[in-house]
């Protein structure tokens, strides 16, 4: 197998070029050897990798105009200039216009072989920067719109930069309003397809509707089908197809679709012509496919299919380290959407936010958020208060409990879960702190 990184070797004269080329491609290089500067030219472009060795006294277009198109291109690209014997004015010029290095005729085949290794592990690294720092501008960007400090989701950020740019099938596993959808479009806005995202939500179009909503349909192909139909999967060729709710998708409709990954072609419902579609698709379940799969209700071939790459997201309780950024974050938004200060966020307020179960997870709480904004009493902590209330109503002796129990995590939450400053706070010893802790069920790390 060829070394990383191409050679293009270039000299007007046939005996030189085939020669140096040869000794070159020995060492395992991939080398291609040109005649003339211009052709040279077409052959790279930004981020190309490899490395150009050229004679300067060329007719038409020399080394010295071809190390200054180059550098147009992409300045980086390590370009070598082969200079006639006592020519070191015009190797030195060379140099200053920022060729990597120079070679006096008579050439030198090791130095040569040196030269091409050394510079070709200098353009390696210049692209490996390149990229890595591509990728931590994607991670950037994207902790903008999915955020979270959790391991959770700094691991799903770091597999959305790995999968983005490839064009393989995902499939999104997670209850409602755990992030499906912006990971979705995250995979697609972070990757290089061009064309467009195109949502569909199987769970909410009619079984009836569905294929044709997909496929799209020739006029007259049923009663209502007055005109031609372009349908979702054309729409979106050339860029990313999102089932939604891919588990409400008949079984009928799943067939076609599997057909679809296979052939990479469609046919319009009523019509003949196979037309192909470059389409990424991802999917989104909220129920376990698998288990869908025993009960007969999905297809297991399409499974297998979609389930190669899989990102499990996970709910908002699991991951509660999350909530007050995730909070922050949409009480700001709320107050820029309803031009509303944002009210201050007490202790006491933001406990609770991290007791709750969030049972519709993150839009659950964005809406929370909004209503707090807006001064309404927020849901969640109605919730905790009725508990509260109905475990208060009992006795004066959980009345105590409750307020011994408030006490500690308002003053775990004021300490960032430190115990020894808690317990000099409420002044009593931290083995006394640990056992009202054991009791009250109070986990420190949700505080840390
Ligand atoms: N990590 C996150 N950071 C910021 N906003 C988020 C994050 N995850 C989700 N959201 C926001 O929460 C809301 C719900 O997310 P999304 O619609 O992607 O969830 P979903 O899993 O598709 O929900 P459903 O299953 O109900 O369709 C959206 O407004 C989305 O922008
Ligand atoms: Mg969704």
């Amino acid at each position: 197998m060829a070394k990383p990184g191409r050679v293009l070797f270039i000299d007007d004269e046939e005996e030189v070029r085939l020669a140096y080329s040869d000794s070159i491609r020995l060492e395992g290089y991939d080398v291609v050897a040109i005649e003339s500067a211009a052709e040279a030219l077409e052959h790279i472009s930004q981020n190309w990798n490899g490395i150009i060795i050229s004679d300067i006294k060329m007719p038409l277009m020399d080394g010295m105009e071809l190390l200054s198109k180059v550098n147009k291109i992409d300045n980086k690209i390590p370009v070598i200039l082969i200079t006639g014997h006592g020519d070191i004015e015009l190797a030195v010029t060379a140099m200053h216009q920022g060729a990597y290095d120079f070679i006096t005729k008579p050439v030198d085949p090791l130095q040569i072989l040196d030269i091409v290794r050394r510079s070709l592990e200098k353009r390696n690294l210049v692209l490996e920067n390149r990229d890595l720092r591509i990728a931590l501008d994607s991670l950037g960007a994207m902790e903008q719109k999915l955020i979270g400090k959790s391991p959770e989701m700094q691991a799903l950020r770091q597999s959305i930069v790995d999968l983005a740019p490839l064009n393989v099938e995902v499939l999104i596993n997670g209850a409602t309003g755990t992030g499906k959808e912006v990971t979705a479009r995250c995979l697609h806005n972070f990757g290089v397809r061009t064309g467009r995202f195109v949502a569909i939500n199987c769970g909410a179009i009619p079984a009836s509707v569905i294929e044709s909503e997909l496929f799209g349909h020739e006029a007259g192909s049923f009663t209502s089908a007055q005109k031609t139909r372009t349908g979702k999967i054309e729409y979106a060729d050339g860029g990313t197809l999102f089932l939604d709710e891919i588990e409400s998708m008949p079984l009928q409709a799943q067939i076609m679709l599997l057909r679809v990954l296979e052939e990479r072609t469609i046919t319009r419902l009523g019509g003949n012509e196979e037309i192909p579609v470059d389409i990424r698709l991802i999917a989104a379940s909220k129920t376990d496919l698998k288990q869908a799969v025993a009960d007969k209700l999905f297809r297991e071939d399409l499974y297998y299919r979609l389930q190669v790459v899989s990102l499990d997201l996970s709910p908002l309780k699991h991951r509660s380290k999350d909530i007050p950024m995730l909070f922050q974050h949409f009480t700001k938004l709320a107050s820029l959407k309803y031009r509303r200060p944002v009210p201050e966020l007490s202790p006491y307020f933001l406990q609770i936010l991290l007791q709750h179960d969030w049972p519709g997870n993150i839009r659950e709480l964005r809406n929370e958020a909004e209503r707090f904004v807006l001064g309404q009493v927020p849901a969640a902590t109605e919730q905790v208060q009725d508990q509260n209330d109905q475990k208060c109503s009992s006795s004066l002796n959980e009345l105590l409990a409750n307020y011994e129990k408030k006490l500690i995590q308002d003053a775990l939450l004021q300490n960032s879960g430190k115990i020894e400053h808690t317990a000099d706070e409420l002044g009593i010893p931290r083995k006394t702190l640990y056992l009202r802790m054991q009791k009250y069920n109070i986990k420190r790390k949700i505080y840390l």
